[in-house]
C-alpha cells in the first residue's frame, strides 16, 4: 500500500494563510492550520460525534468547531466545549498527526509518530533560499503516485507529450541520448543525460532570450517514495558551462488515495532571480506542461483499473530507472512491513555530476 514511516509534503507555507488546509492523505482525512502562535497542527478530519468532516465547521481562535452540532476541538485534539452540557466524555478526541515546515514547505508524518523525527526530511533548501526564485504550484493527479514517479524517471516522453514547451524535436529525440543511471543507497535513483547541440526547445529559448543551439542536461532524482527532482542545465554552446543556467524542478507527490495523487511542484532557479515576469511565466509554462502529463498518466490509470494489468508490460531501454525505483519502493514496504520502526534517513540529493556547475551558485 503506502509508506508510512517517512514525512509527506502537504502543502506551501503560502497555503496555510488560510484559516485551514483540509486534504485526504494516504486516504485519511486530514485538517491542518498555522495556529496563532505560528505552530503547524494536523488533526483527523472527522467529528466524533457523527464523523462530520470538521473541515464542515469553523475555525474559531486555535479550535476547529463542527459544523454540525457545535463541539469545539483544541489543537491537540482535545475537545474543549459541547453546547448543552459541562461534562465532556472521555471518548471525545480527534486524533492528530506529527506536522512540520522545513524549507517553506509543510511536512505531515502519517506513521508512528515516535519516529518522526525532523532529520528524515529530504534537504530541498532551494525552495526557500534567497539565491534561487520560486516558481510555485499544484496539480492534482487522478492516477497511483508511482506512475508519476515512472514518468519523471523516464523524461524521455518529453520529446512527444511536451511538444509545445521542453520537448525536443522529434528529430532527435530525448531517447537518443542515453541516460546514466545511478543509485544512492537503496532510496535514491538517478538518470543523467547530456544533450549537447541541439536546438532550444520553445520553453528554454524563453528562458534564454531568443533561439539558439543549446547544450542541456538533465537528471531525474528519485528519492523513495514519492519525491523527485528534475535538474537541468542549459547555456548556448559558444557559453561556458559555468555560466549555465540552472533550475532545479522539485516534484513533491504525496498519494491521496491508491488512484488519486496531490502534486506540489516548485521550479528553482539561479538565473534572473529578480524577474517577476520571468516567475510567472515559469509558473503559468510549467503547469501547462503538468496538464500534458496529466493527460496521459489519467489516462494510463483508467486502463490499469479497467484491466488490472501492470506496468511496463514491455521494458524498454528507458525503463531501468523507473523499474529500480519500483523495487526500491518494493523493498522499503517489505522492511517496513518486518520491521514497524523502520526509518531511512535521506541523502543529499543532487548528484555529484552538477556540483561543479551548482558549487558557483550555491557558495
Ligand atoms: S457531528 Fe460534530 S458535533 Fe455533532
Ligand atoms: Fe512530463
Amino acid at each position: 500500500m503506502f509508506v508510512r514511516n517517512v514525512w509527506y509534503v502537504v502543502g506551501f507555507e503560502k497555503d496555510f494563510e488560510a484559516p485551514f488546509v483540509a486534504r485526504r492523505i494516504l486516504g485519511e482525512p486530514v485538517l491542518m492550520y498555522r495556529s496563532l502562535a505560528g505552530r503547524y497542527v494536523a488533526l483527523k478530519d472527522e467529528c466524533p460525534h457523527r464523523l462530520v468532516p470538521l473541515s464542515l465547521g469553523e475555525r474559531v481562535g486555535d479550535c476547529i468547531q463542527c459544523g454540525y452540532h457545535g463541539m469545539c476541538f483544541s489543537s491537540d485534539g482535545a475537545c474543549t466545549s459541547i453546547p448543552g452540557q459541562d461534562k465532556i466524555p472521555e471518548a471525545a478526541r480527534v486524533d492528530t498527526y506529527p506536522l512540520v515546515e522545513r524549507h517553506g514547505i509543510i511536512w505531515i508524518w502519517m506513521g508512528n509518530r515516535d519516529l518522526a523525527a525532523p532529520e528524515l526530511i529530504p534537504d530541498l533548501h532551494w525552495n526557500s533560499s534567497d539565491r534561487w526564485a520560486a516558481s510555485r504550484g499544484y496539480h492534482h493527479f487522478d492516477c497511483n503516485y508511482t506512475l508519476m514517479n515512472d514518468n519523471l524517471l523516464d523524461l524521455s516522453h518529453e520529446t512527444y507529450v511536451h511538444k509545445s514547451t521542453i520537448g525536443t524535436r522529434e528529430e532527435e529525440p530525448i531517447a537518443n541520448f542515453t541516460p546514466k543511471v545511478t543509485m544512492g543507497g537503496d532510496c535514491v535513483v538517478r538518470a543523467h543525460r547530456e544533450m549537447r547541440g541541439i536546438e532550444a526547445p520553445p520553453f528554454f529559448a524563453t528562458m534564454i532570450g531568443h533561439d539558439c543551439i543549446i547544450n542541456r542536461w538533465q537528471s531525474a532524482i528519485h528519492l523513495v517514495p514519492s519525491i523527485n527532482l528534475t535538474v537541468l542545465g542549459i547555456h548556448p554552446v559558444e557559453e561556458d558551462r559555468a555560466t549555465a543556467r540552472v533550475a532545479h524542478v522539485l516534484h513533491l507527490l504525496t498519494p491521496e488515495t491508491e488512484s488519486s495523487t496531490h502534486y506540489f511542484w516548485a521550479v528553482v532557479r539561479n538565473f534572473r532571480i529578480d524577474d517577476a515576469d520571468l516567475t510567472e511565466e515559469l509558473r503559468v509554462g510549467n503547469s501547462r506542461t503538468f496538464d500534458e502529463d496529466r493527460g496521459i498518466v489519467e489516462a494510463q490509470q483508467r486502463r490499469i483499473m479497467e484491466t488490472g494489468q501492470t506496468v511496463p508490460r514491455v521494458a524498454t531501454v528507458q525503463d531501468q530507472s523507473p523499474i529500480r525505483a519500483r523495487r526500491m519502493l518494493q523493498n522499503r514496504l517489505k522492511q517496513e512491513h518486518d520491521d514497524p520502526a523502520y526509518t531511512v534517513l535521506p541523502p543529499p540529493l543532487v548528484p555529484e555530476h552538477s556540483f561543479a556547475v551548482l558549487e558557483e551558485f550555491m557558495a
